[in-house]
């Protein structure tokens, strides 16, 4: 298959993975309606076309938290990344370092913070869960801070996991799991050896190594659903701030008021984001949601927005709503499945160049030049408030 757009990568990452992981990777809490409206919402916006604008010198960079960035993006974390290709959380953050943007480590990666962090030449973000075992909290931080992170994401739309029922008919859960699960790598021999057999050690590497001994897939279910923590409020996160020197990015707001707390707070930015369509089916899809909260505080703290991004186009459309940068989250995962880490150099090449395309017929000259006006009259009266 030639690969020329990121949709061309979910195939191949479907036909390499086994389904229990491909289908974990792609699926959506419930009966996935938030995850369609999170894709077909950011295709429903229409970009103003310009002509005749000179747009000769163009230029996709950003600044982020002091960092620059080639293009407003940064990658998401996503647990589990180990499992999707060997090694998969070096593979990708060297990736994104090459390319020129943030990679942000997920608490529950395969490859722990200090397997990850040195390999790369660039420092990276790091995303801390709300769990009931506050010491794991304080030791990832501070292994985290010893470790050069910069900007710490921390995720706030977790209280409790979404159903995804997706899971249970691929073998990912539910009933003969574990055994579903050995037959399906038997039928994918180049994930088995790649992955399977020489990506080893697949344990939650940053919780294996506050336990003291190794944590495996099938602990994973177990230990998140004991641990995440409904009783949580902001006032709960007041030690973190005073104990993380560095940015810190609330992930996992959809509303505008949840936005002025976290403003209140005294957050350095917010992830607008319905976790990839993966918690609560039914609510808002981002591109929805982003346009009251960039009115509510935009200018006071950094905005950032992630759930459906899936080419350039959808970059700028972000940004045309009101996002300073995006996350990517199933986009670098499918190119990371199906082609390691150089698959994810490639995907963000073209990320790039859709973005220059859009750019250019847009005309944007700049990342800045990129606002309401990006967008055409009907889309502004359907998606933005009055
Ligand atoms: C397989 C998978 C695992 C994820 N794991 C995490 C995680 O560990 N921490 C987190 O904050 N978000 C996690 N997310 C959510 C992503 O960070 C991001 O919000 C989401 O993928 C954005 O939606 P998109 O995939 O449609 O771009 C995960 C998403 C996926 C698809």
């Amino acid at each position: 298959m030639i690969i020329s757009a990121s949709t061309d990568y979910r195939a191949a990452a479907q036909s390499r993975l086994p389904p229990f992981l491909f289908h974990y990777i792609d699926g959506g809490a419930y009966a996935e309606h938030t995850l369609r409206r999170n894709v077909s919402d950011l295709e429903d916006i229409a970009l103003r076309q310009r002509v005749l604008r000179d747009v000769a010198e163009l230029d996709t960079a950003t600044e982020l938290f002091g960092e620059r960035l080639a293009f407003p993006a940064a990658l998401a974390p996503v647990g589990l990344t180990g499992m999707y290709a060997r090694r998969g959380e070096v593979q990708a953050a060297r990736a994104a370092a090459a390319k020129g943007i943030p990679f942000t480590l997920s608490t529950v990666s395969v490859c722990p913070i200090e397997e990850v962090a040195p390999a790369i030449g660039r420092p990276m973000w790091f995303q801390l869960y709300v769990l009931k075992d506050r010491g794991f909290m304080r030791n990832a931080l501070e292994r985290a801070q010893a470790a050069g992170c910069t900007t710490l994401v921390f995720t706030v739309d977790m209280p409790t996991p979404g159903a995804r029922y997706r899971d249970a008919h691929s073998g990912m859960s539910g009933p003969n799991a574990p055994l579903r699960r050995m037959l399906q790598a038997a039928t994918h021999p180049r994930w088995a050896w790649d992955v399977g057999l020489l990506g080893r050690p697949h344990d939650l590497g940053n919780i294996s190594r506050y336990r003291g001994h190794p944590t495996g897939l099938a602990d994973y279910i177990g230990w998140l659903a004991a641990n995440f923590d409904p009783s949580i409020s902001w006032r709960d996160l007041e030690w973190i701030r005073e104990f993380w020197t560095g940015p810190m990015v609330i992930k996992g707001i959809l509303d505008p008021e949840d936005a002025r707390d976290a403003v209140r707070f005294g957050a350095d930015g917010i992830v607008v984001s319905n976790h990839g369509g993966r918690q609560l089916d039914g609510v808002l899809s981002t591109a929805r949601a982003l346009p009251a909260i960039a009115d509510a505080v935009a200018g006071e703290l950094k905005i950032l927005a992630d759930s459906g991004v899936r080419n350039g186009l959808d970059i700028v459309r972000m940004l045309a709503l009101g996002a300073d940068a995006v996350l990517l989250g199933r986009a670098f995962v499918y190119a990371l499945a199906a082609a390691g880490g150089s698959g994810v150099e490639h995907l963000l090449d073209l990320l790039q160049r859709e973005m220059r395309v859009a750019m250019t017929l847009t005309g944007a000259r700049t990342v800045a030049d990129i606002g309401r006006d990006t967008l055409t009259g009907v889309t502004r009266d359907r998606f933005v408030s009055p």
